[in-house]
């Protein structure tokens, strides 16, 4: 493979790699503004200036202070080449610690924060903005203009998603960009020139396709803000746990920001993993944090009669009463398209070696429509790893077991109970079964119905697994802390198990994951 140097460091590169992209891949950050990996080259920002030795170095003439004339001499000084344009060259030798690249740095940053606001106290990019990073970095002087700045328009509504500060804006392009070559709809352009330039929506328009909040994610600085997050956190309160979108059966890697102190998460911001989705999400995926906090099951119900509220272990343990005494031939098991692949596993499991019932089904939302960019038309996230769990065993869906309800044959259900595409009415004849536990974090058609609810994790409250469309199987980690006594659904499976009086031979996560199918036990990452 060829190389060239950076700063002294032997960087490989693949052909048709740029200096920037190949010190990327390496964990390398020379300063950038317009740059995105994921975008095309514009060149705009001059940030990246690196300088390169040659053979024939390119000069430019210029001035420079001579202190025993005392008067300015003509001298040349290295021209110098933005490193995101700059092809990687075999051999060749890159400074982008010289003084005149670190100059050259310290004068564009210097030259973006003239007009610049600068109100990062109420800046929700505040914390994570690239021209605080380097100011720090590159330039760390104070304003020397003194004159008022150039004033442009403030918090202007591009659409129901995105809000843009031109005051704040570097001119970097990125959002039209990502508009334009990710999404293909040319919404977001630039007008007016220099100091005046602004991005502007199209005329007519509003920024609203399904990838708005992407807009947001790519631009390096303040500029554009996210409705549903402006305002809400400072991001050095927020930890990330690495997670994976439960949108959809695309499966975008992506982070569960949430603020430890306040148990809850705040945002989703993608993750990148060149396999699945690249650099990016949609809108729905990146928004859809907000259902784990919406709707929450945190007690166990027992509907005898009349309703009452228990706590988790109580729940468990009238579950367990109820499943003691039934055929359990005739119990169906209802995996969900919306739970781990560790809570279907372990459901398969209890279902077989607990109960002797080989009747599964499966719970799952009834599709959305997709696009040629990432959404699935299965908005589950997990289908394949649901019916993974089932092995060679015939799943049934839920009309399905309708109609062995109706004829007799199944007499009762044990269900990961996560949202479905039947309404409460359509499975109201469930309503009939004497034994019914449904293991639930949300309320639901299924959690409605249950004679026993179980209160179980969402799962940003859990570590699992996730199999999306293409077969990878890819893990998430827990965010957030569950209520008390609430567990994830494997391990209330594994102790209902046991208040049946037939422990399953599976005690904790890593015997779980030694169970999972095999097609579910590997990762791919890009
Ligand atoms: S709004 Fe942000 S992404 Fe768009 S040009 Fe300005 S700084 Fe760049
Ligand atoms: S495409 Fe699917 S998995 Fe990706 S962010 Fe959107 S909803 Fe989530
Ligand atoms: S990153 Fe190279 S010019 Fe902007």
């Amino acid at each position: 493979m060829p190389t060239f140097k950076l700063d002294g460091r032997e960087i490989p590169f693949e052909p048709g790699d740029t200096i920037m992209r190949a010190a990327w891949r390496q964990g390398l950050e020379i300063p950038h503004y317009c740059w995105h990996p994921g975008l095309s080259v514009a060149a705009n920002c001059r940030m990246c200036l690196v300088e390169i030795k040659a053979e024939r170095p390119m000069l430019m003439p210029t001035l420079k202070w001579d202190p025993a004339k005392s008067e300015y001499v003509p001298a040349d000084k290295p021209k110098l080449t933005p490193a995101c344009q700059a092809p990687a060259v075999d051999g060749q030798e890159v400074f982008s610690k010289s003084p005149e690249a670190l100059n050259a740095q310290a004068h564009v940053q210097e030259f973006l924060l003239l007009n610049h606001p600068v109100d990062c106290p109420i800046c929700d990019q505040a914390g994570e903005c690239k021209l605080q990073d380097y100011w720090l970095t590159s330039q760390g002087k104070g304003k020397r203009k003194r004159t008022e700045p150039v004033h442009k328009p403030k918090a202007v509504r591009f659409g129901p998603t995105i809000v843009y500060d031109a005051e704040r804006c570097v001119m970097c392009t990125r959002c039209i960009r990502f508009c334009d070559e990710v999404t293909h709809d040319h919404v977001l352009d630039m007008r007016e020139r220099g100091n005046k330039n602004e991005i502007t929506v199209s005329p007519g328009r509003e920024l609203n396709h399904r990838y708005t909040l992407m807009t947001e994610h790519v631009c390096p600085v303040g500029a554009l803000t996210s409705r549903d997050f402006r305002f809400k956190a400072r991001v050095w309160f927020l930890r990330a746990a690495k997670s994976v979108c439960s949108g959809c059966a695309t499966g975008c890697n992506d982070y569960l920001d949430f603020d430890p102190r306040h148990n809850r998460v705040y945002r989703i911001r993608p993750r990148d993993n060149e396999a699945v989705n690249k650099f990016w999400m949609c809108d729905d995926g990146m928004l859809s944090y907000h259902k784990l906090h919406e709707g929450r099951v945190v007690t166990g119900t027992l509907r005898n009669g009349e309703v009452r509220a228990s706590t988790p272990s109580e729940a468990l343990s009238a579950a367990g009463k109820t499943l003691a005494g039934v055929s359990g031939a005739k119990v169906a098991i209802v995996l969900s398209a919306q739970f781990s692949s560790e809570d279907n596993t372990v459901l398969a499991r209890f279902g077989r070696d607990v109960l002797g019932s080989e009747r599964f089904y499966l719970g799952a939302l009834g599709g959305w429509e997709g696009d040629s960019i990432l959404r699935n038309s299965d908005n589950n996230p997990n289908r394949a790893g649901a019916l993974a769990a089932a092995g060679e065993t015939k799943v049934g869906s839920l009309s399905d077991l309708l109609a062995d309800v109706a004829s007799g044959s199944i007499e009762g259900f044990v269900a990961l109970a996560g949202p479905v595409a039947e309404s409460g009415a359509t499975l109201a004849p469930l309503r009939s079964l004497k034994t019914s536990v449904a293991l639930a974090s949300h309320s639901g058609p299924l959690e409605e119905i249950a004679r026993t609810v179980v209160p179980v994790t969402t799962y940003a409250e859990m570590d699992g697994t996730f199999v999306n469309a293409q077969g990878i199987a890819q893990r998430f980690q827990r965010a957030v802390l569950p209520a008390p006594g609430v567990k994830p659904a494997w391990q209330a499976l594994i102790e209902l198990a046991q208040a049946v009086g037939k422990p399953l031979a599976l005690s904790d996560l890593t015997q779980v994951r030694g169970a999972l199918p095999k097609a579910t036990a590997e990762e791919a990452r890009a």
